[in-house]
């Protein structure tokens, strides 16, 4: 699709009658990739905005020293092939042949396709494989999920979990940032922890803090910052208008786990307690307080302007990490850094 070509008011309807499906949690019954145009248009809008989450968590991932499985790579439930194209541009040494799945075969030459145009990495070749015979996970392969969990039912999931993330090198799986997918990927988090490290969201190798008592109406998610683009290009502000979406809120949950231990850089001189602000900052009579998600649990903390005026500014611009290194006293943050790219 020309990306300047013009949008009209049935691309439109289509775009808005997919998305009934999506937030409908009716995608899963049966295939939607009925024509061209549709994967044209998902891949434009839909698929776009999935990159930028995308683009979010591997810069994460890139920076703590994730490793790819070092075998090839399989995006499963591929779609348009975004997670593929968004994963070689970060990790263009993952090198090894590209494995594209799907329930659709439109779908999958579309993936290809794009993903050829794109072609940073899959040097050793692209396949589609609609059927998954079990040898097609070879060792090391890294596993790519994108929005999908919603389109499986329990069965699905189980069989993922153990069929295919248990054999795989790696894997990397995003999801949007509500609480029933961010419940979901932390279920397979505690599933997988006896084959996997953790690399991230957490900045922990323990059970999940928000499987604790009183935990259980929070859930694990970040915000990824769309590009100048989203908020300059006249198409973005029609799409944003005609589907009533609000361009400038892109909630994410992820998990990626791998069987190598992360190699991150080193750890900064002065070491605080590792945490990862969960969701926003809140407002508080002083300042902010953020639920931080910590080795030793998920706590409600509140930081005090007059305490940690730097922290509270940037959190209150919407700033949330990924990491920090918390300076505690009696429970509050009294101070800290950001950890990330040096
Ligand atoms: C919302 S789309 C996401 C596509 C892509 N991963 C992305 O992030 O843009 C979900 C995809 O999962 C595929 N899918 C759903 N159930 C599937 C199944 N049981 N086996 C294989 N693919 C499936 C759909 O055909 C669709 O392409």
């Amino acid at each position: 699709m020309n990306e300047r070509a013009e949008v009209g008011a049935a691309d439109w309807a289509r775009l808005s009658e997919l998305r009934t499906r999506f937030l409908g949690g009716t995608a899963g019954v049966s295939n939607y990739w009925t024509d061209r145009r549709t994967l044209e248009l998902y891949d434009r809008f839909f698929a776009a905005r999935i990159g930028w989450k995308w683009d979010a968590v591997l810069h994460e991932l890139k920076y703590r020293g994730f490793r790819p499985g070092g075998g090839p790579l399989l995006d499963w439930g591929c779609g348009t092939g975004i997670a593929a194209r968004c994963f070689l541009r970060t990790f263009p040494e993952a090198g090894g042949a590209v494995v594209l799945h799907d329930r659709s075969d439109a779908a999958m030459r579309f993936a290809e396709e794009r993903l050829g145009e794109a072609a940073s990495g899959a040097a050793s070749g692209i396949r589609r494989a609609g059927v998954l015979e079990p040898g097609v996970v070879e060792p090391g392969t890294t596993v790519l999920l994108s929005h999908v969990l919603s389109e499986l039912d329990e069965g699905a999931l189980d069989g993922i979990v153990d069929g295919l993330l248990r054999r795989a090198g790696a894997f990397v799986w995003v999801e949007p940032g509500t609480y029933a997918e961010s419940r979901r990927l932390i279920a397979v988090r505690a599933r997988l922890m006896d084959t996997f490290l953790v690399a991230g969201p957490c900045p922990h190798q323990e059970a999940c803090g928000l499987c604790a008592e009183r935990m259980e109406r929070h859930w694990c998610h970040s915000f990824s910052r769309p590009p100048v683009e989203a908020f300059t290009d006249p198409v973005w502000a029609a799409f944003s208008k005609q589907l009533g979406i609000d361009l400038r809120s892109l909630p994410y949950a992820y998990l990626a786990m791998c069987r190598n231990k992360p190699v991150a850089g080193a750890a900064p001189e002065d070491t605080g307690t590792p945490a990862r602000v969960l969701g926003r900052a809140r407002e508080a009579p002083a300042g902010v307080s953020v639920l931080s998600c910590e080795a030793a649990g998920v706590y409600e903390r509140e930081i005090r302007a007059r305490e940690a005026k730097g922290l509270v500014k940037m959190l209150k611009k919407g700033r949330t990490g990924p990491f920090f290194r918390w300076k505690l006293r009696e429970g509050r943050i009294v101070g800290g850094s950001v950890d990330e790219e040096r």
